[in-house]
């Protein structure tokens, strides 16, 4: 099963998502749930068991019905909840740790899901925030007592900050419109990468202040979807840490592969 966003870009990025979330985990949050966004794909699983995160401890979200009935074929013994994150995180009192991975833009829902899921998050717990980047001009979010839409916050802090990238400037309006919620988080990292045609950003937040800030160049990739596909391919066969399960690709695809580079090609 397969949905438009399953490139190989964003298998790679699961694995970097749950190699941090992975880090939050410890004995003081090891009782309570990692949350995640189900779809039908369920991509999160196969990379959380690869960190050893049993299944049942996992809660998958998902607002579509449809979507969650694919994804409970696949992983039957993960729990889900049909409804919106935040409903979600309002009858989970602790967490230890979510890849909020939405399809869409910042927006102010966004920002009430991860201001309520750094609120849940005990231990040293890390919330991993993927959003659509670029076309968010419209959405209106608050800050202070102010609320505009997102592209007009972005003009107003590069104005006053004109070095910063737009990374930067994104990560500012998230932790500008957190703290009107009553959150200030820190940013651990944010990376962006290029999945299929979506320019895609992941912001990766925890309340324990022991984090610095890290953008990962290596995420930006052209949108030339044949050459990305062969670096991809390429980087995971390498990858130390990950396998055809983890990175959710059929293992007779990953065979070939496997095959295909030995020749020194992909073609084929
Ligand atoms: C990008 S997919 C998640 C993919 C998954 N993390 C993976 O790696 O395979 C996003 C899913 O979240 C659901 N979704 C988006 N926003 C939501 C919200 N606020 N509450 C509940 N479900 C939501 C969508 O229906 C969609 O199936």
């Amino acid at each position: 099963m397969s949905y438009k966003g399953e490139t190989l870009a964003k298998k790679w990025a699961r694995q970097v998502v749950w190699t941090m979330l992975n880090e939050g985990f410890s004995d003081e949050n090891e009782r309570h749930p990692v949350l995640v966004l189900a779809s039908e794909v369920g991509g999160d699983v196969p990379v959380a068991r690869s960190f050893g995160v049993d299944d049942r401890r996992l809660l998958a979200v998902d607002q579509r019905t449809a979507a969650l009935a694919r994804f409970s074929e696949a992983y039957p013994n993960v729990e889900t909840f049909r409804g919106t994150m935040l409903a979600a995180l309002k009858r989970t009192p602790r967490i230890a740790g979510a890849h909020l991975d939405y399809c869409g833009n910042l927006s102010k829902s966004v920002v009430y899901d991860v201001a309520l899921a750094l609120r849940r998050l005990r231990g040293n717990g890390i919330i991993a925030v993927n959003l659509l980047r670029g076309r968010e001009h419209r959405s209106r979010i608050r800050i202070g007592g102010t609320t505009k839409p997102v592209g007009e916050w972005m003009r107003l802090l590069k104005a006053e900050r004109p070095e910063l990238k737009p990374y930067q400037v994104r990560l500012m309006v998230v932790m500008y419109a957190l703290k009107t919620q009553g959150v200030s988080p820190w940013s651990l990292a944010v990376y962006e990468y290029q999945s299929g045609v979506s320019p895609m950003t992941t912001f990766v937040l925890r309340q324990d202040p022991r984090c610095f800030i890290r953008h990962n160049k290596t995420f930006f990739y052209a949108n030339q979807p044949a050459h990305e596909d062969a670096d991809w391919k390429r980087a995971m066969l390498d990858s130390e840490f990950g396998n055809a399960d983890t990175f959710a690709v059929d293992r007779r695809t990953w065979a070939a592969w496997k095959a295909h580079r030995t020749m020194g090609t992909y073609d084929g």
